[in-house]
């Protein structure tokens, strides 16, 4: 079998998950590491935290596949001491190249919102585009789809808690019939307007604002409200899967530090 390399893992992951789908705010591809490096085994993992680089040296992996860049803003200094430079530190110590794929797995055509909105019950899904120029076909930046049941704002809550195993879920409205769902990955509050042009009865995303909660309920969309690690964790499993049968090299989660979020409302 042929060497793979950084670089290779690289294109794979931008052939089916294109980097051009990626914001333009975005910090996408390698973080860390060099592209000519041969990879033994690959980690994935919704961030780059200490337990994570820790797991994936455990597992024997030099790559590490993130969800969320560890790199997000612009650094002049890599001090051990903050946060950030002990990743940095970390993932050179341990020898792991670091990989994200964000917003060009959210919102390309086979990405992680149109898993999510599977894995969470959705059929007939199509794409919610933003208007975004030289894109190769239209961006899934949310999704819209349908129930194959007719619910109430509660009882869609429900089945999406059970659907993910989420720990939690919040939902606002009371809709007594909702057919057509829209779902965005991680903080998509801003999305609600075009969930609610696209025909949605509810909108899942995680992360909403006090004002967008307001707004969309006085227009009369239901809101059902995750964990945004959670929500995000589920489709990591997608995306581990395509990254093995693309490149073929052993690929291992070290995700789910999340999992244990809990929320308890006491009367
Ligand atoms: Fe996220």
């Amino acid at each position: 079998m042929s060497t793979v390399t950084i670089e290779k893992i690289l294109k794979a992951i931008d052939s089916f998950s294109p980097f051009c789908y990626a914001y333009e705010w975005d910090n996408c591809g390698l973080i860390i590491g060099s592209r000519d490096r041969e990879v033994r085994k690959i980690a994935v993992s919704l961030d780059l935290g200490i337990k994570s680089v820790e797991k994936a040296v455990q597992e024997g992996c030099n790559c590490i596949v993130t969800h969320h860049p560890p790199v997000f803003h612009p650094i002049k200094k890599i001090d051990f001491s903050s946060y950030t430079g002990k990743l940095i530190e970390k993932a050179i110590q341990f020898g792991i190249n670091v990989i994200a794929a964000h917003t060009n797995w959210d919102t390309s055509p086979n990405g992680g919102n149109k898993f999510l909105a599977s894995q969470l019950g959705l059929v007939e899904l199509e794409p919610i585009s933003l208007p975004r120029p030289n894109l190769p076909s239209p961006s899934w930046d949310g999704v819209i789809g349908k129930l194959k049941f007719p619910v109430n704002t509660e009882a869609l809550a429900e089945e999406i808690k059970a659907r993910g195993s989420f720990s939690w879920v919040k939902y606002y409205g009371d809709c007594p019939n909702i057919s057509t769902v829209a779902v965005c990955e991680g903080a998509g509050g801003d999305l609600w307007q075009e969930a609610l042009r696209a025909g949605a009865s509810a909108f899942v995303t995680a992360e909403l604002k006090h004002h967008q909660i307001q707004e969309a309920l006085d227009a009369g969309l239901s809101l059902i409200e995750l964990s945004h690690a959670q929500m995000e964790d589920l489709t990591m499993q997608a995306l581990a899967e395509k990254i093995k049968a693309y490149v073929g090299v052993d690929v291992v989660l070290v995700t789910g530090a999340f999992k244990e979020e809990k929320i308890i409302y006491k009367r």
